[in-house]
């Protein structure tokens, strides 16, 4: 009762709603937080230059799995998406996992709500299930393997060629890998409202533009614009890649965080944005991370709200799937 009240007085929209002293050094601060709690603040690829440089760990969803796998840290800050956070404190679930803002979801997680995809799994009996990590506690509770970007096609590969399998919940990324391995994967019908936004029509003419420049893409992205991309990759393969290419110029598509390490380990090379069917909107944004803001990370560590609470059964349940994609990557 006392803690439902402090919630209510200190996290007000889904974060925490309270005065910051104008003039705080916040970054100070948060480093002065970080040591005397013991916190450490994972941080996704996605987020502003500004929070990638105050993570202590920044990753693709793999490595950020893996970092919160291995962490000793008391307190984990999980600066992304919410359920990056689920995944955390799935491994975690003795710690505290916070988050800057509850609001920051996903667009592929919200695609797949636990009751329609229990039916569809009902509709396909036998069937193994893939999911990608982009979902909720629920639907890995209801899955057998989860995979990322980074390790989806070796773990897809690792079923019998004649096991039935769901792909859920990106039909993009499942419809690539079936591609690629000639399976004929079920797919639930998800997509990123980032990803399924790039205009194959304008990446061409820049393109012609650009005669020179690497076109490289996320799987996420549609089919028609995978086919045209020179390189496809998670997020952690992307930045490999143009780190180790000696071309000078990129059109990448993903969601535009990803420039600034781009930019930063190859300060001598040029990164275009893959343009969107509406060029009027910051379609390349993903509008769920970029709620994190440093004073929302700055609250959520000094009043250690708002955090991630699961239900036990669904996080048992959840944890078998996240823990055989870690054995397997
Ligand atoms: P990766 O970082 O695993 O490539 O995933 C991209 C993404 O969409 C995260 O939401
Ligand atoms: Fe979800 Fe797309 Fe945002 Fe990634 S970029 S968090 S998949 S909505």
């Amino acid at each position: 009762m006392l803690q439902a009240n402090f919630d209510q007085l200190i996290v007000a929209h889904g974060y925490v709603n309270q005065p910051v002293a104008p003039g705080l050094d916040l970054i100070q601060e948060i480093n002065r937080l970080k040591k005397e709690k013991n916190a450490v603040i994972l941080g996704h690829y996605y987020i502003t230059g500004e929070l990638q440089d105050i993570s202590d760990f920044l990753g693709d969803s793999l490595a950020l799995a893996q970092a919160a796998q291995k962490t000793e840290a008391d307190l984990i800050v999980f600066v992304g998406v919410h359920f990056m956070g689920e995944t955390a404190k799935i491994l975690n679930p003795n710690k505290k996992v916070v988050v800057p803002d509850m609001n920051a979801g996903c667009s592929l997680a919200s695609s797949a709500p636990a009751d329609a995809f229990q039916a569809f799994k009902d509709q396909h009996p036998n069937h193994k299930v893939i999911s990608y990590i982009n979902c909720s506690a629920e639907i890995k509770a209801l899955s057998d393997v989860i995979v990322t970007s980074s390790n989806a096609m070796k773990i897809v590969e690792s079923f019998p060629k004649d096991q039935p399998l769901i792909f859920a919940p990106d039909k993009n990324l499942g419809n690539y890998i079936n591609s690629v391995t000639g399976r004929e994967m079920v797919l639930w019908d998800g997509a990123c409202m980032v990803h399924e936004k790039y205009s194959l029509e304008k990446i061409v003419a820049l393109m012609d533009e650009h005669p020179k420049a690497i076109f490289i893409a996320h799987p996420e992205c549609e089919k028609q614009v995978l086919l045209v991309a020179d390189f496809i990759g998670s997020t952690t393969a992307l930045l490999n890649y143009v780190a180790q290419s000696d071309k000078k110029e990129f059109i990448v598509a993903t969601e535009s965080g990803i420039l600034h390490q781009m930019q930063k380990s190859c300060p001598d090379k040029t990164f275009i944005p893959a343009p969107s069917i509406d060029s009027t909107c910051g379609c390349n944004d993903c509008s769920f991370m970029k709620l994190n803001t440093i004073q929302k990370l700055y609250l959520a560590l000094k009043y250690e709200r708002p955090e991630i609470i699961l239900d036990p059964v669904i996080l048992e349940k959840a944890k078998l799937p996240i823990l055989r994609m870690l054995e397997l990557s």
